[in-house]
């Protein structure tokens, strides 16, 4: 069955790593994930956004997971991504999601708090983790000055108050990273993560995890990040591996003849990622 992530995070937090957040859009991502994740036998969490779900529909998304779980016998927690309110983390709770993110980031401090605490208390009394979000994580533009990007870090005060008042079981914080590939150079504040890490008991939380070299991501594990999310790189990684079938061959009418190349290529990219994230034989 599909798990809660504190089924993993307390061990992840302890032995200093992190699992990954893989976000799932439709069936070849998630036989990829889980397949990479078996081979090394690794815990994660399938991601879904609110727009994935619109796209696989939430009959499809649940059953995918738990066959997946079924399947794999690995702790998995399927995982409701930036939920932007109360409604659609219980709508997803009552259809078999064993974790919702409540991302109230966008609201002021205290309502984010408010708001928050809300969702923690219903998805707590069902067995459901939490993840809250603090601060604003960017998107992928360069031309963001560092004044306006500095402007969205999040407070070490504000996220240590943030987890007592909230009980989240795990804690986003924007510290630098951007969702979606870079094109500048990314610039990750360890001592904010350090700071947060260091006085409350569950892990941080890094989004945007697609693009970061490998050692600001061994850095930032060591830091107290426990939990990091990837998206993009699977999906260009699916992307190019399909243009790639296709421009060699305008003939091609069968999808397998390009998804699993796709899939294939995406199942590396996430074995990596589980290797570098050291939650390989943690499962
Ligand atoms: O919540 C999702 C992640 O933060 C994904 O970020 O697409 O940059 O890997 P990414
Ligand atoms: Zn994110």
């Amino acid at each position: 069955p599909l798990v809660s992530m504190t089924e993993f995070l307390p061990k992840a937090k302890a032995g200093k790593f992190a699992v990954g957040q893989f976000n799932m859009n439709n069936l070849e991502f998630a036989q990829a994930i889980t397949e990479a994740a078996m081979e090394e036998k690794s815990p994660f969490i399938f991601g879904v956004s609110e727009g994935a779900l619109k796209y696989m529909g939430m009959e499809y998304t649940v059953a995918i997971a738990k066959a997946a779980a079924e399947k794999s016998g690995l702790p998995i927690a399927l995982h409701l991504d930036h939920g932007s309110t109360f409604e659609v983390a219980m709508k997803c709770i009552r259809a078999g999601f064993s974790s919702v993110m409540f991302d109230g980031s966008h609201h002021p401090y205290e309502e984010n708090i408010k708001l928050t605490k809300e969702v923690v208390k219903a998805a707590h009394a069902m067995g459901v983790s939490v993840e809250g979000e603090l601060g604003t994580i960017g998107g992928v533009e360069d031309d963001i000055s560092v004044d306006e990007a500095n402007a969205a870090l999040a407070k070490p005060e504000e996220a240590i108050r943030f987890f007592e008042e909230t009980g989240v079981d795990c804690l986003a914080i924007a510290v630098g990273t951007a969702h979606g590939m870079y094109k500048g150079e990314v610039k990750i504040h360890y001592d904010i993560i350090k700071e947060v890490a260091s006085k409350i008991p569950v892990p941080v939380v890094l989004h945007g995890g697609s693009g970061v070299p490998d050692e600001m991501i061994r850095e930032a594990v060591q830091a107290g990040v426990g939990k990091i999310n990837v998206n993009t790189e699977n999906q260009v990684a699916c992307t190019n591996a399909i243009r790639e079938v296709l421009a060699k061959d305008a003939n091609v009418y069968d999808p397998r003849k390009y998804l699993t190349p796709a899939r294939n290529a995406m199942k590396e990219i996430v074995r990596e990622k589980i290797r570098l994230f050291g939650s390989n034989n943690q499962a």
